[in-house]
């Protein structure tokens, strides 16, 4: 077996807004086809495509009315069928996206509930008597108000964690889970590689319904959601492990568990369970050596306890932009430059989020644009997240860009001309042109350890390969060695604080030299002029708060 995921690079593709290949402004399955030479070049594993199933579209495509067909707007089932062909014949892995705490409101399970309190499908669902003249519950919704919603006709609620148009399955329910199971081989007859499972740790809630204690102000991970991460959930995954297994090819889980205890996450991971789980922590940490080395150690120790892998995310379509979170602008750049190479340095799996490898910024969009519900059930307040879901430019020519010959769902800012993929392929000073050298040249197998480094510095090797990066340290002479790749293109014989480089120890001891020490033993590849890709895109008004995060529960 060569579990292929341990030191897999996988692509997310958020499908509304990677390529549109019928004019209509909104990405879909034959556009993703289309661009398949491009991922093949780019050098990652394999994609995962967020939902593209049937849905009224009220949280995207995380509502889902129908989880065996595809939206007529992202196409047919035969295009997906294609597009599992074509990725396979790249030598891409594809795995699909499940949503299976909530169906939509119009899924015919719910239709069928709310039409006839007594029909059975209304065991499906949390449907409860209120309590005081108010919810069952003091919950709430991770987008904003109460969790419950009263169903008119009877009175009573119901369970939505996110919004009301996305209820909540009662997974106590052993119909959901043999329709579920039904739904996996669905995908996994049609040739997938495996599933994201959206919201993996929150299925099953706590039969009481007791209270949750919400911190204040409310933190990013679901640690102090108490009647979630439920026990059940273990024998949920491993019966779904023992399904999957059963097909060749070696399918794959990966586990939406948004928790920052990785003893915790740890769980989801043993050797019958989910292959992976995504680490959110180094997503949700700032530019700071010291947290940044803690969260890799935490995290390796925890999943090393139970032999599953360590996953590395610092983008998705629910958080900010990265070189945004990092500052914007040049600084913000040179960060997430370095932390290119930190991320494909690290022992695991990576994940890269459509238009990261571009070096896309936050787009602040007008208020009368905005789409996420989270703006809406939150006046306001909460921006959402589609600034980090803007269509990607993959040519010159606004406003299309390439993504599409029509109207983009969302625009695509005019500064993006400088930062599509043809003005930056070939150009060695692009973010582009790193990811694809990083994707190239990463370590994989190669065992991890830390090397010592000045405070303020990380420096690991990876077998043969040393990775450096000054996160906030003043500038650092280079360690002797090889340079393989640096994030900064100009960069010399010193490490300033926001740069990162990768060399080849080979087989030396490789240590760090004084500031007065010996001069340095490389010159950098390029001389060109750094030209930083993010820095011209417009900054985005920055709003009293921009939330690091939407992602909710
Ligand atoms: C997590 C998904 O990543 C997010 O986009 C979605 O809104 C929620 N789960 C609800 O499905």
């Amino acid at each position: 077996m060569s579990e292929w995921w341990r030191s897999a690079v996988l692509y997310q593709i958020y499908v509304r807004s990677f390529a549109d290949s019928d004019g209509d402004g909104v990405g879909d399955l034959r556009g993703i086809r289309s661009r398949l030479p491009y991922l093949r070049e780019l050098g990652v594993d394999g994609i995962w495509l967020t939902p593209f199933y049937p849905s009224p579209g009220a949280d995207h495509g995380y509502d889902v009315s129908d989880y065996v067909d595809v939206h007529p707007q992202f196409g047919t089932l035969a295009d997906f069928d294609a597009l599992v062909a074509g990725a396979h014949e790249l030598g891409l892995r594809l795995i699909v996206d499940i949503v299976p705490n909530h169906t939509s409101n119009e899924h015919r399970w719910f239709r069928n509930a709310i039409a006839d309190p007594a029909h059975a499908d209304r065991a499906r669902y949390f449907f409860r008597p209120g309590r005081d003249g108010g919810p069952p519950n003091g919950w709430t919704s991770a987008f904003g108000g109460p969790a419950w919603t009263r169903d008119e006709r009877t009175g009573d609620y119901y369970l939505h964690f996110f919004a009301p148009e996305q209820p909540d399955l009662d997974w106590h329910q052993q119909s959901v889970r043999r329709e579920f199971e039904d739904v996996l081989r669905f995908w996994l007859d049609r040739g997938v590689d495996g599933f994201r499972i959206d919201v993996a740790h929150a299925l099953f809630k706590a039969q009481d319904l007791r209270e949750m204690h919400e911190p204040v102000p409310r933190t990013w991970d679901g640690d102090w959601l108490t009647a979630l991460d439920q026990p059940e959930l273990h024998d949920l995954y491993r019966g779904w492990r023992q399904l999957a297994d059963t097909y060749p090819g070696e399918r794959m889980f990966v586990g939406e568990i948004v928790l920052r205890n990785q003893e915790t996450i740890a769980r989801y991971v043993r050797p019958d369970e989910l292959q992976l789980a995504f680490n959110f922590a180094l997503l949700h940490e700032t530019w700071d050596a010291t947290a940044i080395r803690e969260t890799i150690d935490a995290t390796r120790t925890a999943l090393g306890a139970v032999g599953a892998p360590s996953t590395w995310v610092f983008e998705n379509h629910d958080v900010t932009r990265l070189p945004t979170r990092y500052g914007g602008g040049a600084q913000g750049a040179r960060r997430a430059r370095a932390a290119a190479l930190l991320l494909l340095a690290l022992p695991g799996t990576a994940f890269v989020y459509e238009g990261q490898e571009l070096g896309l910024e936050e787009v602040d969009l007008p208020d009368e644009l905005r789409q996420d519900p989270i703006f809406f059930r939150t006046k306001g307040e909460r921006p959402g997240r589609d600034g980090c879901r803007v269509p990607i430019p993959w040519e010159n020519e606004p406003p299309g860009f390439g993504f599409t010959t029509g109207t983009p769902w969302l625009p695509i800012p005019e500064e993006w001309a400088t930062v599509t993929v043809v003005a930056q392929a070939g150009d060695p000073a692009s973010m582009l042109e790193l990811y694809r050298a990083g994707l190239a040249l990463r370590p994989r197998e190669e065992p991890f350890a830390w090397r010592e480094s000045p405070p303020g510095t990380l420096a690991f090797t990876r077998g043969g390969l040393l990775c450096v990066v000054n996160v906030d340290a003043a500038a650092i002479p280079l360690p002797a060695g090889e340079l393989l790749l640096a994030s900064d293109p100009d960069l010399r014989d010193i490490l300033p604080r926001d740069t990162a480089v990768w060399l080849t120890t080979k087989g030396e001891r490789c240590e760090h030299r004084s500031e007065s020490g010996r001069s340095a033993t490389w010159r950098p590849a390029s001389t060109r002029p750094a030209t930083s890709p993010s820095s011209a895109v417009r900054r985005p008004r920055r709003r009293s708060a921009l939330p690091l995060s939407d992602s909710g529960i």
